[in-house]
């Protein structure tokens, strides 16, 4: 049985990935902000014949983190971390520049709170010489999209923290596997209005996560049409692509929190 924690479990692909991981009998921390669903997601999961834990935790906040992620290595050492947690927020039209306290909480949720989940995590799996972390990212991390600048950001740095602490955690036995990801059918991306080529189910786009982490597989774009498109736009001279990026009609449906 493999001990798996993770984080936005309550909604969209955390959910899935906590459903998923439950049909294969994993003992599961699912860590959330919202109790009522992470409750829903945990009792489905425990429906499964999982055994399944619950922590009400913000993972921006390091002390709560460290001490949520230790209790549970304590005494289930951590075979599987997914930082999944995630918030966006797009720039309302006729706005130069994002607001400061939008651009504070996506970095702090998205990148901050990535490094809160899996440092601790991977301090013990180093320590005991095995174990796979997952980071789930975006298309927007490899080409930046000037309607999301700090979400942009926070999945661009995601990546170079997931690169960056691979190289060194594999002398330790850990493999980091970051998850490029494209559109996916979730209460964030019904957020916002756009056009959404090859859109997931979260289903499908937890399986391409999992399986990306169970190989202990450096990077897994997808879908792959959309991940290629970032990558020719991210070779392409800026101008170009930023003019590119500036047709695409998008905005926000409603409140992102
Ligand atoms: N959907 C897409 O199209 C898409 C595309 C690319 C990447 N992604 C990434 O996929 C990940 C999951 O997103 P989703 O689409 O599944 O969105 P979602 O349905 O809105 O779920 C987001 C999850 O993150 C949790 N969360 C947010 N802030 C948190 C905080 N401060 N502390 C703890 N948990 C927090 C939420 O739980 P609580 O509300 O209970 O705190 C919720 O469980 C995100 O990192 C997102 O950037 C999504």
């Amino acid at each position: 049985m493999s001990n798996v924690v993770v984080t936005g479990a309550s909604s969209g692909i955390g959910a899935a990935l906590a459903r998923l991981y439950a049909r294969r009998r994993a003992r599961l921390l699912l860590i959330g902000r919202d109790e009522a669903r992470l409750a829903e997601v945990a009792a489905a999961c425990a429906g499964e014949a999982a055994l399944v834990e619950t922590a009400r935790a913000d993972v921006r906040e390091r002390a709560a983190m460290e001490a949520v992620l230790r209790d549970f290595d304590d005494r289930h050492p951590l075979d599987i971390v997914v930082a999944n947690a995630g918030v966006t927020h797009i720039l309302a039209p006729g706005i130069p520049v994002e607001p400061a306290l939008d651009a504070e909480r996506v970095l702090a949720t998205n990148l901050i709170g990535a490094f809160n989940t899996i440092g601790p995590a991977a301090e013990r799996m180093a320590a005991r010489g095995a174990g796979r972390i997952g980071l789930v990212g975006s298309i927007a991390g490899l080409r930046a999209l000037p309607y999301s600048p700090a979400y942009s950001a926070s999945k661009a740095g995601l990546k170079a923290l997931g690169e960056a602490m691979r190289g060194n955690l594999r002398r330790y036995g850990v493999s980091v596997t970051v998850a490029s990801v494209g559109f996916v059918a979730t209460p964030l991306d019904d957020g916002i209005a756009s056009p959404k080529p090859f859109r997931l189910s979260a289903e499908r786009a937890a399986e391409r996560i999992a399986s990306a982490v169970a190989s202990g597989r450096a990077h897994v774009a997808f879908p792959l049409p959309l991940a290629a498109a970032a990558r020719l736009l991210a070779l392409l001279p800026p101008r170009l692509g930023d003019a590119l990026l500036r047709r695409i009609p998008v905005s926000a449906r409603k409140r992102d929190e």
